[in-house]
């Protein structure tokens, strides 16, 4: 496996790569890091599907807003190369920011906006400018690695849909593969961020992924309301006070425009606070 740190290195293997006798087909997984369960799936489809696999591991200041959680945000990279190793990744791309945005970063660098009736809902109302940091920073490594596919988790699903519409947008020609979120045993999403969490309070946040559950038995029982599915997450939430929900929506999968009434499918979508913690989960809820 080769640690490439710089933009020079990664086109060096590349090259190498494309000169090959036999056409060589790349997947592209990107993270910030800190990988888990949910990234080793991600990793484990494109090796299925990909004769090279690259990760890329960088964590993205563009992405994270004022007083959120950049300087805290794990960075374990030689566990992590231990891992990607172990999953028989090819190439792992970790450049520095300096690397990836040159000295431009605090005078400004070009950004790529996604649609704004995307960023107008679910995390997107509380994390200003997260979006465009993250669809930036996902452009330059579509760009750089000029993958056959690149994998994105479902845990993720506004980050998904804003992904899938950017590169039918810019043309590129890369192919997102979405991948199902990975669960603890108690159904809680794995999350780099769950190692913030107390004990106590990685018990009180599986409260997430029972409200989600509740409404889409609700939803199996023939209840199609918006407001009715999404009152049913609140109420389950709000027997565990030392959470905190953000929000809890409903909208469309693809579009991710806010939905009255499932007449399909639908994405019902939850934030909370857990002590300082903030938790994101979803649930799919598709008529039969
Ligand atoms: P990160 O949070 O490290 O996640 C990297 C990828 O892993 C994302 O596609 C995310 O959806 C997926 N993922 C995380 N938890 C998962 C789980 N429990 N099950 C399945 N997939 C999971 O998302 C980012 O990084 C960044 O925004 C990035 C896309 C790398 C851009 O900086």
């Amino acid at each position: 496996m080769q640690l490439l740190k710089t933009v020079e290195g990664l086109h060096c293997y590349l090259v190498r790569l494309r000169a090959a006798p036999a056409a060589q087909t790349v997947g592209l997984v990107p993270t910030m890091g800190a990988l888990h369960q949910g990234h080793a799936s991600l990793i484990q489809r494109a090796r299925q599907d990909n004769d090279q696999v690259v990760v890329s591991i960088f964590v993205n200041p563009l992405q994270f807003g004022p007083g959120e959680d950049l300087d805290q945000y794990p960075r374990t990279l030689s566990e992590d190369l231990r891992q990607c190793h172990d999953l028989g990744v090819d190439a792992v791309f970790a450049p520095t920011a300096a690397v990836l945005y040159g000295d431009s970063l605090e005078a400004g660098v070009t950004q790529v906006v996604p649609p704004p009736a995307m960023t107008a809902c679910l995390c997107g109302r509380f994390r200003p400018g997260h979006f465009t940091g993250v669809a930036t920073v996902v452009t330059k490594l579509l760009n750089l690695v000029q993958p056959d596919r690149a994998y994105f988790g479902q845990k993720d699903a506004q980050q998904l849909a804003i992904l899938q519409q950017l590169v039918r947008d810019l043309n590129i020609a890369s192919q997102i593969v979405p991948c199902p979120t990975v669960r603890e045993a108690d159904g809680l999403a794995v999350s780099s961020r769950n190692r913030y969490l107390s004990p106590q309070e990685r018990q009180q946040a599986t409260v997430l992924y029972q409200g989600l559950q509740a409404a889409a038995q609700r939803f199996q029982q023939g209840e199609c309301q918006g407001q009715v599915l999404i009152d049913t997450v609140q109420a389950v939430l709000a027997t565990v006070p030392a959470v905190r929900p953000q929000y809890v929506e409903l909208v469309h999968p693809q579009t991710l425009t806010p939905l009255w009434q499932i007449d399909t499918v639908g994405l019902l979508a939850v934030a909370a606070h857990v002590g300082q913690t903030r938790l994101i989960d979803n649930w799919w809820l598709r008529s039969r």
